[in-house]
């Protein structure tokens, strides 16, 4: 099968890109749906990779779900039978440990292997088994089998205090909670916009889940049911992806529909870069190429800051910028796979060294004293990109190393095309659309 993009680039890129849903609310929500009594509708579900393989493990555990329309997703759990997930499905997505929720929900006992998902650090789940374990739930680990093995003899109560916020850890402990006989407090959440949308979807369906500052409260549920079909945000990510292609580009994109409380710290860096910016509504932006781009240095961090998933996409921005910027990555360890691809265009990037006081606090991931980590880059803005044969190994950077591609002049070969189409659908006719010349070979 082909699993390739040949891609001529140097165009600049322009049109219009109606962004899909938000693929870190589709999983969720699908996996959430298995502890709803009757037909879950989900509107607005990306037809991507993780999105598809999900699709398939949740049907090998004995879900119905099927997309009765291009979007439309419909989950019907009541034929659940098993309470293992399989090998072959699990260690290919990475919130396939989400799972923990509605087979104990279901079962009060589970099997779940260690989850696989990006390439990007070591991306353990220690504090999330940890929050399981405060909140009643027992746990083991099998080294041989690569099986947690769960189950509930009480109820889910207490609280539990992440010691640094993680995202899918809040959701899942949250969904945990949905269990509870009185209440669960789960303190220093993450605080992603995408976090809010599975509240409101729970919460659509008779959870009592509420949010306080940088806490949330989950009491006593009704079982859960949909009053009516559920359609997800937006996906940010995706309109990173293009707005900083269409700048780079020197092209002229209009993306919508977004929120614009949801890209507000992206909006305010592009306008520092000298990315031209209007708001046509509050809905739909326009991202436009004005004249010389600013090199600006980022920091990654949690919402609201600059999100460690846009990172690359920003590289790809100061590829084209004047002058040299850096990029701090901190929520994350190892989330530079695209450098040495990127370096094969031509592109001048650098690893260099900065001297953090205090990096146990500062990086997000657990910081190991003894460990060399290669956390900052530098770019050197301005170079003449060339064509390449490319590699991709993570999501976001795959992302990265096509819009490299669309930039550099001749015709580069992009290997690993399914990484990418894990979380961006329709990539290929998305940018076309936009003038792109890109094929799958
Ligand atoms: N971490 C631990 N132990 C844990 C949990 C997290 O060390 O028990 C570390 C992680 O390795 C990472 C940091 O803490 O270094 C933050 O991780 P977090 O748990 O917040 O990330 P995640 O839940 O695994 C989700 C998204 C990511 C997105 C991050 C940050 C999903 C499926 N994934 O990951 O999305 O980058 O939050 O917002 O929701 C992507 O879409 O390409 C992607 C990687």
């Amino acid at each position: 099968m082909s699993d390739s993009y040949l891609i001529k680039g140097g165009k600049p890129l322009k049109g219009e890109v109606i962004l899909s849903g938000a693929k870190n609310v589709a999983l969720k929500t699908i996996i959430a749906a298995l502890m709803f009594k009757g037909d879950v509708i989900l509107k607005n579900i990306p037809k991507i990779n993780d999105v598809l393989d999900l699709v398939k493990l949740i049907k090998s555990l004995g879900v119905k779900a099927d997309f009765t329309e291009k979007n439309t997703l419909v989950i019907n759990s009541s034929n659940l039978k098993s309470n293992r997930v399989d090998l072959q499905y699990g260690s290919k997505i990475r919130v396939s440990f989400m799972l923990f929720a509605p087979l104990l929900h279901r079962f009060g006992e589970c099997f779940v292997p260690n989850p696989g998902g990006c390439r990007i650090g070591a991306r353990p789940i220690d504090r999330i088994i940890k929050g399981l374990v405060a909140l009643g739930i027992i746990i083991d680990y099998d080294t041989e089998t690569g099986y947690y093995h769960a189950k509930i003899v009480d109820k889910p109560k207490g609280a539990y205090r992440f010691e640094k916020p993680s995202h899918t850890g809040t959701e899942l402990l949250m969904m945990i909670g949905l269990m509870t006989e009185e209440k669960v407090e789960i303190e220093n959440i993450a605080n992603e916009p995408e976090i809010d949308d599975l509240i409101l979807y729970l919460n659509s369906a008779g959870a009592n889940i509420r949010e306080e500052k940088n806490k949330i409260i989950i009491t006593k549920s009704s079982e859960l049911k949909q009053k009516e079909a559920f359609t997800i945000m937006s996906d940010r990510n995706e309109l990173v992806t293009y707005a900083t292609l269409a700048v780079a580009s020197e092209g002229d994109v209009i993306i919508s529909p977004i929120d614009k409380n949801l890209i507000a710290s992206f909006l305010k860096i592009m306008r520092e870069a000298g990315a031209g910016i209007e708001e046509i509504s509050n809905y739909k932006y326009r991202f436009f190429y004005k004249g010389e781009i600013n090199s600006i240095n980022i920091e990654t961090s949690p919402h609201p800051g600059f999100m460690t998933d846009w990172q690359p996409s920003w590289a790809i921005l100061m590829l084209k910028a004047k002058g040299s910027s850096v990029i701090h990555e901190r929520v994350f360890e190892n989330r530079f796979s695209y450098v040495e691809e990127l370096k094969k265009l031509g592109a001048k990037i650098d690893f260099v060294d900065v001297l953090i006081e205090n990096p146990e606090f500062f990086y997000h991931f657990n910081f190991e004293k003894e460990r060399l980590y290669r956390q900052t880059i530098k770019i050197q803005g301005g170079e003449e990109l060339h064509n390449a044969i490319l590699d991709i190994s993570d999501l976001r950077a795959g992302a990265a190393l096509a819009c490299g591609a669309l930039l550099a002049d001749g015709e580069s070969i992009v290997n690993g095309a399914s990484i990418l189409e894990r979380g961006y659908e329709n990539f290929v006719e998305k940018v076309r659309k936009l003038g792109g010349e890109i094929k799958k070979v």
